[in-house]
């Protein structure tokens, strides 16, 4: 059992003796351990059975903190920083040899951001040290939207979580590679890429990949519930017997077991909910899970995306 907490003092007493604690922030909870210390950044991945090849995000809390950890900062990066920091964006710089390699899997470019929670900005700003923080699931499971959905999968080996309430956006950061030209987006989530094009004034570059990708946590079978989880019209483990529960957009799939996921369309509050929902799904007396694809604009991508990952076919 974790201790489930707001004391952002003892939260800070925790990190600093180099044991982890799980955090809020704006998009997903997040397992955090000192980013400098080898070895707290080791507990992460053990605590979530993680691949060592699939690196984790630094989290700071003052953009004045940026040049310890990076060997410099483009004109495009500080725009985007400008716009969009503290938020749901997460850049890559060459990093310097502050950072450890096993915070970057021995990739040359670290990935940071500036989460926008307050308490977690509060803690960040209180500690001599950034954080590395995946999101607080067990690899490869949906990503945890409040501290008891962290509680209910690493609750037996994360001494605290730091309870920040829901999460308001809902779904990851967008990860963007913003040294390559044209600039490419590396993961689609909570700044979309309409806002990021805007800002820059300039066509990105889409780089998903699902097999063997430079952000690696974007495996395939990624962001998966246990129970099979399915595309509409897909007939799959159908049968007399089946039950099958369904999310659903703006009453687009129709059930006993539903989870909508925003009743009035609204894709940023459907981004709110998705983890929740398939959480909930997961939990239900059911044998399948059916979605639709939502729209393919702005956070509907990002949740496209993760459903993408988690459907069986
Ligand atoms: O919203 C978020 O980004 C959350 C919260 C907790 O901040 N964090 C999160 O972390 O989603 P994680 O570890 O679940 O996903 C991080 C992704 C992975 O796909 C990883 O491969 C990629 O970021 N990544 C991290 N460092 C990278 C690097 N140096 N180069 C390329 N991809 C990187
Ligand atoms: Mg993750």
């Amino acid at each position: 059992m974790s201790l489930i907490s707001q004391d952002i003092v003892r939260a800070g007493q925790i990190l600093s003796s180099g044991d982890l604690v799980a955090i809020p922030t704006e998009t997903v909870y997040g397992l955090a351990g000192n980013a400098l210390d080898p070895l707290a950044v080791a507990k992460i991945f053990e605590a979530k059975n993680r691949p060592f090849f699939d690196p984790l995000i630094v989290h700071i809390g003052d953009v004045s903190q940026l040049h310890l950890f990076t060997t410099s900062v483009s004109e495009k990066a500080k725009k985007l920083m400008a716009e969009f920091w503290p938020g749901p964006l997460t850049l890559l710089f060459n990093k310097s040899t502050l950072i450890p390699d096993i915070v970057t899997s021995g990739l040359e470019k670290v990935a940071i951001r500036m989460p926008n929670h307050p308490m977690t900005l509060k803690l960040l700003q209180s500690l001599p040290f950034p954080l590395a923080a995946p999101s607080a699931n067990p690899f490869g499971y949906v990503s945890p939207t409040k501290a008891a959905h962290v509680e209910s999968h690493l609750g037996h080996v994360v001494p605290m979580i730091l309870d920040g309430g829901p999460c308001g956006v809902g779904v990851e950061s967008t990860i963007v590679d913003v040294g390559s030209f044209p600039v490419k987006i590396l993961r689609l989530g909570g700044i979309t890429v309409e806002q990021i094009e805007e800002c820059l004034n300039e066509k990105v570059d889409i780089q998903i990949s699902s097999s063997k990708p430079s952000a690696p946590g974007m495996l395939e079978s990624h962001y998966a519930p246990r129970k099979p989880m399915f595309w509409h019209g897909d007939t799959s483990l159908v049968n007399n017997d089946a039950k099958t529960g369904y999310l659903s957009f703006e009453g687009n799939l129709s059930g006993d077991i539903l989870f909508e996921l925003s009743s009035k369309g609204d894709l940023t509050e459907a981004a709110a909910r998705l983890f929740q929902g398939m959480r909930w799904l997961d939990e239900q007396d059911i044998d399948r899970i059916e979605v639709k694809r939502l729209p393919e604009l702005g956070l509907g991508r990002a949740m496209n995306d993760r459903l993408n990952r988690a459907c069986r076919s």
